[in-house]
């Protein structure tokens, strides 16, 4: 099967005071090129620990994750953080934009870091970006003078700059209210629409309904994989796969 990212028995395990605990219990799963997934789970099932590990920001207890035919268990830190600056892009809840750098600096410092292109040719880039995601007055704004969903959207064209392969978000919409979650998803799957993989983590129904595929997880495992089917643009009201997500989530003990 042609995969971006497959996962083969993942396991991480903890020890707090002693005690071992297994917050991914042999966890397997494939992602194909171009989708676009989301996972869903309980507070504390594991999902934030899934995407670390599967992106290689945490490191896996045993098990395999192959990410474009490299396995991530084989490589350093160095080889690994090489690898995730080139080819994996993160926007969390929490934003971490830098406070001492304006907003079009703190989004072409990765790529400045990466070598990739010109000065010239980066900012431009940059530029081209935050049209796209409706923030280009913002370029010489310094982040205490933008609102969350803005500087959101500047998150988006950081993790974007390299031209990554995948996205990983770990709820990129918690922390924003309802009109800006929405805005953020169709920037997302606009972006999943010009081919980049995108996994995000949310809590939140009527964002994993804007997703292909939806993963529950319950105590470290895996236990649904949800098809719904890409969301065409016009197909802006959810509400028939909202309720058909509900339902199935529903069977799964949500
Ligand atoms: N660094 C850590 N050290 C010890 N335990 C941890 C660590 N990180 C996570 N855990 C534990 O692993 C379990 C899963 O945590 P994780 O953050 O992956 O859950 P989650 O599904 O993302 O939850 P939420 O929806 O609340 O974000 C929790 O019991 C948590 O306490
Ligand atoms: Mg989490």
């Amino acid at each position: 099967m042609n995969t971006i990212l497959a996962a083969k028995d993942l396991c991480k395990t903890y020890v707090v005071n002693k005690r071992e605990q297994t917050v991914l219990n042999n966890v397997s799963l494939q992602i194909k090129p171009g989708e676009f997934v989301s996972v869903m789970g309980p507070s504390g099932s594991g999902k934030s620990t899934l995407l670390y590990n599967i992106s290689g920001m945490d490191k896996m207890t045993s098990g395999s994750v192959v990410f474009k035919g490299t396995e991530l268990a084989d490589l350093s830190e160095k080889e690994m953080s090489v690898l995730r600056l080139h080819k994996m892009g993160f926007v969390f809840q929490q934003i971490n934009l830098l406070k001492n750098l304006g907003i079009i600096d703190n989004i072409v410092v990765s790529a400045y870091m990466a070598k990739n292109g010109s000065r010239k040719e980066i900012n431009q880039f940059a530029r081209e970006l935050m049209a796209r995601t409706g923030i280009s007055e913002l370029a010489d704004n310094d982040i205490t003078q933008a609102s969350g969903g803005q500087l959101q959207r500047a998150a988006i064209c950081r993790a974007l700059i390299n031209k990554p392969d995948i996205i990983f978000g770990d709820e990129p919409t918690g922390a924003l209210n309802s009109k800006s979650a929405n805005e953020i998803m169709e920037i997302f799957r606009d972006i999943n629409e010009s081919g980049t993989t995108i996994m995000l983590v949310t809590h939140d129904v009527k964002v994993a309904a804007k997703t292909e595929r939806v993963l529950f997880m319950i105590d470290g495992r895996i236990e649904g994989d949800y098809y719904l089917g890409k969301l065409q643009a016009a197909n802006n009201d959810n509400i028939e796969r909202e309720q058909k997500l509900l339902q199935w989530l529903l069977e799964m003990g949500w």
